[in-house]
């Protein structure tokens, strides 16, 4: 039996798609009892208000509370002294399973597992998650559960190490934040171009599906396209002095992201204007 400590969005998308591939969630327990009855309702389980019974009446336990939360539910669990072995799961990118040592101490298997998705609307992670790789980390022991259970249900599963964590996370947020915050600021230079928002959305909504595709078909490097990969320098040079007259906040960013594609496609041929 599953169950999970955070009714938010992960901890929802999880239970949800979890019952759908046919594994029965036996509850929630939350900060709020009303997140806990909205995921349980969803999932066809209890939404618990005492955090013992749920824990005493479930073999596998995901802490899916915010990241800074966890080790305090995992201290709270553990003051229950509760003597059957029990796996608990973080799904923290960043976290490792360190985090849940006091129940490590205890006899019970502990580890994290994050899944690789930006989870938004719990209808929209759903859709998604039978193609999320699940990232794993802890000790072999302690993972050998979660691992079948994956493996029953066909899950994409990798196994990282704890010191590897940070860099990760830094991975998965540079791509899947800064990848909302690349398109919000050129949102801003697009409407210096004057075109309405009916427009534009499904304008960009297929320039980035073509990209996307180029990036799966080919890679970063095969699938660059644009001034800096043709060396077009006046082209460039003219994107810098419409940037530094009307949005100069960003002529930094588009700076700093040339020089990156500089380097990705070893080519330095547009250097001088993007260091001025
Ligand atoms: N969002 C993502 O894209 C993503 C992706 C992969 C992994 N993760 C990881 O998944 C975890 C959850 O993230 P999330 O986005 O689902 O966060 P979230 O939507 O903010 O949900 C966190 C939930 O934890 C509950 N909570 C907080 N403190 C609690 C406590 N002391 N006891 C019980 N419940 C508590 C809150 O309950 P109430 O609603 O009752 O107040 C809230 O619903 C984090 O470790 C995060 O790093 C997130």
């Amino acid at each position: 039996m599953t169950s999970f400590i955070g009714a938010g969005n992960v901890g929802t998308s999880l239970g949800v798609f979890f019952k759908e591939n046919g594994m029965a969630i036996r509850g929630y327990f939350s900060r709020t009892f009303k997140s806990a009855e909205t995921a349980a309702l969803l999932t066809s389980s209890r939404a618990y208000t005492r955090l013992e019974d749920m824990v005493n009446e479930s073999r596998f336990i995901w802490i899916t509370t915010n990241d800074d939360a966890i080790e305090n539910v995992a201290n709270q669990i553990a003051e229950l002294n509760i003597h059957e072995k029990k796996t608990f799961i973080h799904a923290s990118g960043l976290k490792t399973s360190d985090v849940l040592i006091s129940l490590k101490k205890q006899g019970h298997e502990t580890c994290s597992a994050h899944p690789l998705l930006a989870f938004n609307t719990v209808e929209q992670a759903v859709k998604m998650l039978g193609k999320t790789t699940f990232f794993l980390e802890g000790e072999q022991d302690d993972l050998l559960g979660i691992k079948q259970i994956f493996e029953d249900k066909n899950l994409t599963f990798a196994e990282i190490k704890k010191e590897q964590k940070a860099a990760y996370h830094a991975g998965a947020c540079m791509i899947s934040n800064y990848l909302v915050t690349l398109v919000h600021a050129s949102n801003q230079i697009f409407e210096l171009a004057g075109i309405s928002n009916h427009v534009l959305r499904p304008a960009i909504n297929t320039l980035m599906a073509s990209v996307l595709q180029n990036l799966e078909e080919k890679g970063p490097k095969e699938a660059l396209t644009g001034p800096i990969n043709r060396g077009d320098v006046q082209t460039v040079k003219k994107h810098l002095e419409i940037l530094a007259k009307e949005l100069p906040g960003l002529t930094e960013v588009y700076k700093v992201l040339g020089k990156e594609t500089m380097h990705m496609i070893d080519d330095f041929r547009l250097k001088n204007i993007l260091d001025e």
